[in-house]
């Protein structure tokens, strides 16, 4: 073939979709045409990409004529509603949603554990994990090539652009409503100030921490944490690994932070775990508590990899670890696997 591919970016005026735009001018340009798409609300607008105003159209069938790879930074409902069109017009869907993930015929790709993946796509859809199992995975997985896990039980402190730019929007209101006060030292006066103003939350997120996100899943457990186990065993192609995760929203506008518990088929060492994550693509350890580093969201917001600190070896299990990653949901949680997964199918563009 030996073409620059045409992209369309579906879902450009989101959350994710304005962290895509930055990572579309910053990559390496494989891309010919990149077309913006998004609802009927936002068509029109000009957001800048590869240092262009691009005019954004609205979804329909026309718009994605001649599309060879199709971001979609959609609501499940759209992708589920409009990936196979795409598909079926001949382009290669990278979804970003959870419509897909485990559908049997859908790969779901991390590139740093299975890149190979991505070539076996029967519906030519591809998926990209949601943000949490991507927070996680990627120095899990790599921990996992050599020592084998087993088990995880992790806790996620999900920010709120997780729920999109309702989310942000919802927590940067709450905020303005607290800043100066002396709220938060009586029951409910958060919740009073805030009023009915939840947005996408559970409960007041300003100045509190709400263990709720996704919906209601049988056995009292949450959308959001039967996700990272599915998700988790998908990945790593183990089927019955033992998963139990807590997802907890935090009143941080972006970057997922989660506590992992470990546990390996083998004995693990702290010296050893640290060696293998500080030569992972994709991770970066920063673990020296006396000298106070360890990853925070406020650190990390805006960068690529997956950072990974206070690594320490369980003191009851020789065969555990303890860590505690943080990690972009917009960036590596979101658009950028999603562009890593799209320039390596628009690599087979460049295949005569
Ligand atoms: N935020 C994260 O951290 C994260 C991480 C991993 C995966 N995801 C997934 O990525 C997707 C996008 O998330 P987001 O956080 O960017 O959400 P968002 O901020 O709410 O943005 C949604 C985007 O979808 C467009 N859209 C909505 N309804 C549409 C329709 N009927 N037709 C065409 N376009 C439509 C919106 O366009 P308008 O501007 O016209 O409304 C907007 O561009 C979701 O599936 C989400 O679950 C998000």
């Amino acid at each position: 073939m030996n073409r620059k591919p045409t992209l369309a970016v579906v879902g450009a005026t989101g959350a994710v979709g304005a962290v895509m735009l930055q990572i579309l001018s910053q990559h390496a340009d494989v891309w010919g045409d990149v077309r913006l798409i998004s609802s009927k609300r936002s068509a029109g607008r000009r957001p800048v990409v590869r240092g262009e105003e691009t005019e954004v159209l609205a979804l329909d069938e026309d718009a994605l004529e001649g599309v060879d790879v199709a971001l979609f930074l959609v609501p499940e409902e759209v992708a589920a509603q409009w990936a196979p069109i795409a598909a079926a017009k001949g382009a290669v869907v990278v979804d970003n949603s959870a419509a897909f993930r485990m559908d049997p015929d859908v790969p779901l790709v991390v590139p740093e554990i299975n890149p190979h993946a991505v070539r076996a796509r029967p519906r030519g859809i591809v998926a990209s994990p949601g943000c949490t199992t991507l927070a996680l995975i990627v120095a899990v997985g790599a921990l996992h090539a050599e020592f084998g896990v087993s088990e995880l039980v992790v806790s996620a402190y999900q920010a709120a652009s997780s729920a999109g730019q309702d989310g942000v929007t919802a927590l940067r209101g709450q905020l303005s409503l607290v800043a100066g006060t002396r709220l938060g030292d009586s029951p409910g006066d958060v919740r009073r100030a805030v009023g009915d103003d939840g947005g996408p939350f559970a409960a007041p997120l300003a100045l509190n921490v709400v263990p709720w996100s996704g919906s209601l899943r049988e056995g009292g457990w949450s959308s959001e944490e039967l996700r990272v186990r599915e998700e988790t065993r998908k990945i790593l192609g183990l089927p019955e690994l033992r998963v139990s995760a807590t997802c907890v929203r935090v009143p941080v506008v972006t970057a997922h932070s989660v506590s992992v518990h470990a546990k390996f088929e083998n004995e693990v060492t702290v010296a050893r775990a640290h060696e293998i994550l500080a030569t992972s693509p994709g991770v970066v350890l920063y673990d020296d508590p006396a000298a106070g580093d360890y990853p925070t969201p406020a650190d990390v917001v805006g960068t690529d990899p997956t950072w990974v600190g206070r690594v320490r070896r369980a003191l009851d299990d020789e065969r555990a670890l303890e860590l505690f990653v943080c990690g972009d949901n917009l960036r590596k949680g979101a658009a950028l696997n999603a562009v890593q997964i799209a320039e390596a199918v628009a690599a087979e563009f460049a295949v005569d």
